[in-house]
């Protein structure tokens, strides 16, 4: 099969990575990163040109799209795709709206019965002032639309807020979801979804603050692991039973399948799992790690999924755990400088490294990036998944580098 992969990330290196393990497809990616150009051909398409998109799938008569990242699908990749006859593996932009709106996800949550945190739609500041009744403790603050990671914030007092609110309102227009906090361990849930059917895969864990001890400011996720700790047996059940099938019900009952990867943020609350968010894709770095648990071939799964005939039997979980741990650009998720050089990866060992921000210049590898590469370890338990992922870490080298040291551990 003729596969083309939308996005240029760790996590679109990480599908590229499983649909080259099996079933001899032949692989390629838009634009792609030098990582991802090891196992398929990369064309200089971006990945929200969706005309550009559409063109180049046609052009190579690929039998199979998969879109990394939220934007293109939000915007409608799968259903120009669809228009054109090419399979998706992604959902229609009726069903992204799960990610592009929180107050579409939050009331479609309501409708099917999924637990969530209650919620209000508001757009001004005066209105979230007086849904949280001028206290900010305990309310979260969530950016409706697409954000790129930085629409949640959580003010712990009256500057806090007025800062929130500044950048949640920027010139006096906006709409915010304002929702009560819930405290609990957090928990990300991925299913490949047909419409109706789904398979959820292991629980993973991401650790979204920059720093050791869940310090410092959110970036895009500082590392991974699965299956995450702390998490009680038959989760995945669990989640598919009163989480991924209720949506894709509710979804249904409004005329639209959902076809491609739904991630739910989960937190254990002492009231029960709630979901916090809903994204329309893999997540990343979580697919890094939970891709890695995968045997089988996934492409022909995806593409069961796209044309609405599931077939999971193809796809096996295997035993042990692994660990992916993100090596940054010093400054990272503030301004950092790229173009530094990357050495030692050739002798990284038993491990996976994934290209999340590399260039070549001048024929040599090249930081171009925040998050510059994801080094993902497996193991026979989640303890020798992490020595090697910082094993292997502590042999990569360019100016700056920087990671976390406790991966899995919080
Ligand atoms: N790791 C969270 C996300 O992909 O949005």
């Amino acid at each position: 099969m003729r596969i083309l992969v939308a996005g240029s990330g760790g996590r679109e290196h990480a599908v590229v990575n499983t649909l080259s393990r099996r079933g001899g497809h032949d692989l390629h990616a838009a634009p792609g990163n030098p990582g991802m150009a090891a196992v398929c051909e990369c064309h200089p398409v971006k990945a929200d040109d969706i005309q550009g998109l559409v063109a180049l799938a046609s052009r190579l008569g690929a039998d199979l799209v998969v879109p990394g990242p939220e934007a293109p699908l939000v915007a409608g990749i799968a259903d120009a795709l669809e228009a054109s006859g090419i399979p998706c593996f992604g959902p229609s932009a009726a069903c992204a709206r799960l990610e592009g709106s929180k107050w579409f996800a939050k009331e479609l949550m309501t409708s099917a019965g999924v637990r969530t945190a209650p919620g209000l739609l508001c757009t001004t500041p005066g209105e979230v002032r007086e849904a949280t009744g001028g206290s900010w403790d305990g309310w979260v603050l969530k950016d409706d639309g697409l954000a790129a990671g930085k629409g949640v914030f959580l003010p712990d007092g009256e500057a806090g807020a007025e800062d929130a609110l500044g950048r949640l309102f920027p010139g006096g227009g906006g709409r915010v979801v304002v929702e009560r906090r819930l405290c609990g361990r957090e928990v990300s849930i991925m299913a490949i979804c047909s419409g109706v059917e789904a398979l959820v895969l292991p629980p993973s864990r991401d650790h979204k603050r920059a720093y050791d001890g869940d310090r410092g400011p959110n970036t895009g996720g500082m590392g991974a692991v699965c299956p995450a700790p702390g998490i009680p047996d038959g989760f995945e059940d669990w989640a598919l039973s009163n989480v991924v099938r209720p949506v894709l019900g509710e979804l249904r009952r409004r005329g639209a399948d959902y076809r491609g990867v739904l991630y739910a943020g989960m937190i254990l609350a002492p009231e029960g799992p709630s979901v916090l968010e809903f994204n329309c894709r893999f997540g990343d770095p979580e697919a890094q790690a939970v891709l890695a648990l995968l045997e089988g071939d996934i492409g022909a799964v995806f593409l069961s999924c796209a044309t609405g005939k599931p077939d999971f039997s193809g796809i096996e979980v295997l035993p042990g755990a692994s660990a992916c741990v993100v090596m940054a650009s010093g400054g990272y998720p503030g301004t950092y400088a790229s173009g530094f050089r990357i050495d030692g990866i050739d002798n990284a060992g038993d491990v996976t490294v994934f290209h999340a921000g590399t260039a070549v210049s001048e024929g040599r590898l090249v930081t171009a990036g925040g998050r510059v590469l994801g080094v993902t370890g497996t193991g026979a338990g989640l303890g020798e998944a992490l020595e090697r992922a910082y094993a292997a870490v502590r042999g990569i080298t360019f100016e700056g580098a920087f990671w976390r040291e406790d991966i899995g551990a919080v």
